[in-house]
């Protein structure tokens, strides 16, 4: 779909400017699965900065989905107050249970396996198959939904937009370093081709993305009217 879209130049830009986040591996190594899910659990509503101190809490006094999953939902919800959004802690605990009962302890290695555990939806699933097993898998946050229309330049509204952009997001996947290309995008999507004014002189995609030669990278996503 996008011959001349190479996914080499953004990890090789993601290899130089990767953020130092607490919930990622050192280079070259892959996340454990109970890291990458509980971080991207916590980061469903709430921003980088403020999960830092509450996901480094949780694995303190959690280390392994194992002891989650034996700990008592209220000493949970407890920990988890001040992230908001309680269902979140609920459907936690909940899944850390269910991958002690269904799975050993053990967080399944495939999309549909993760998928079916409770609290876990597409992009959940996705983003720990992708980063913890390396899985052919992109997770599609409104980050990577910005990255995309643009480079794309696709006119179709969101949210009738989502399949194509997942498709398209897809068509990128690099043959390996699955993990590192998902987060390479969120990167990009938080650093350079942020919501107003991208910094697009210093994207390593500046050079083939459709929107930056029309001129109106600001206009994408496109939004269906309310
Ligand atoms: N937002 C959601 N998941 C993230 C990740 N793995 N790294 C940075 N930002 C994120």
């Amino acid at each position: 779909a996008s011959p001349n879209i190479d996914s080499q130049a953004l990890l090789a830009w993601y290899d130089r400017h990767a953020r130092v986040l607490p919930w990622r591996a050192r280079k070259g190594q892959r996340q454990e699965p109970y890291r990458v899910w509980l971080s991207e659990i916590m980061l469903q509503q709430t921003t980088v900065k403020t999960v830092g101190p509450y996901y480094a809490k949780f694995l303190a006094q959690w280390p392994t989905v194992t002891a989650l999953a034996a700990a008592k939902l209220d000493d949970v919800l407890r920990a988890w107050a001040g992230l908001g959004y309680y269902a979140r802690a609920r459907n936690l605990h909940a899944c850390a249970v269910a991958v002690v009962e269904r799975h050993g302890g053990v967080f399944p290695d495939t999309l549909d396996g993760l998928r079916d555990l409770p609290g876990i939806g597409d992009y959940t699933a996705s983003a720990v198959a992708a980063i913890a097993f390396d899985a052919d898998a992109v997770p599609v946050d409104g980050n990577v939904e910005r990255v995309v229309t643009r480079l794309f330049a696709i006119e179709e509204a969101l949210p009738a937009a989502k399949p194509r952009i997942k498709e398209l997001a897809l068509s990128l996947l690099p043959p390996s370093r699955s993990g590192d290309f998902a987060q390479a995008m969120m990167d990009l999507g938080a650093t350079i081709c942020t919501p107003k004014k991208p910094a697009c002189s210093l994207c390593p995609w500046n050079d083939v993305c459709l929107a930056r030669e029309r001129g109106d990278q600001e206009t994408f996503p496109r939004k269906a009217p309310k």
